[in-house]
């Protein structure tokens, strides 16, 4: 075990990052590394021939890397969680979840199933059980597999005190709108975007 955490460490240390603005952007790493996402505090690889993703947090964001493997593991044996790893200072290493986010199904016009909602629900309720709180749960944060099962990423906010009202205003966005018969197909990227955008500046009610 000892050779994969020396394995992840010089991976994590392979990835530099520049900023622009306020966001930052991956420079170079290593070629056993592919970019599969961009985050607020993190960009996520996936490890060559693996099925184990690497997520290298920005030089801002550290500290991320503690408070999410400490809640990792206590959601070790909820089912909706990708499982956890390995970390270190900058990094952790969780499994690859193979599918579409919220976000690309409705861009892409991949159905999602209310059963899928429901799975949702049941996740964030063992969360609670085990004395964390659900948080910062988007379109981006939520990944439908092939299976048509749901798994949810990103737990960093976990622990954070205040209440986050996001999955219930996407779950009442769902049963409002989605399952409407006139919702369209695809949604275009920059309509949902724009949506968020109002959303986040508590321009809209649903
Ligand atoms: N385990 C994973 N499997 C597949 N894709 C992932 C995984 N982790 C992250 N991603 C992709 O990378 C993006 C950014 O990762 P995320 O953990 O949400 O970072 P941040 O905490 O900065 O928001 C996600 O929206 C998703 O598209
Ligand atoms: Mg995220």
């Amino acid at each position: 075990m000892k050779n994969m955490e020396e394995f992840y460490k010089k991976l994590a240390e392979s990835v530099t990052y520049t900023k622009k603005g306020n966001k930052y952007r991956a420079g170079g790493f290593d070629s056993r590394l592919s970019l599969i996402g961009e985050g607020r505090s993190a960009c996520a690889f996936r490890i060559e021939d693996s099925l184990k993703v690497l997520k290298v947090y920005y030089p801002e964001f550290y500290e991320v890397a503690e408070v999410e493997t400490s809640i990792y593991r206590k959601l070790s044996d909820v089912h909706s969680f990708p499982v956890f790893y390995s970390s270190g200072k900058n990094y952790i290493v969780i499994d690859y979840i193979e599918g579409s986010t919220f976000f690309q199904c409705l861009t892409h016009g991949i159905f999602i199933a209310e059963s899928v909602i429901h799975e949702v629900d049941k996740a964030l309720q063992e969360v609670v059980a085990r004395e964390l709180r659900p948080s910062d749960i988007h379109l981006h944060n939520l990944i439908m597999t092939p299976e048509g099962t749901v798994k949810i990423i990103d737990v960093a906010r976990f622990n954070e005190e205040k209440d986050c009202t996001q999955w219930n205003d996407l779950r009442a966005a769902y049963f409002k709108l989605y399952v409407h018969r006139l919702f369209p197909k695809r949604v275009p990227a920059v309509v949902l975007n724009s949506v968020r955008l109002l959303y986040k500046k508590n321009l809209l009610k649903i």
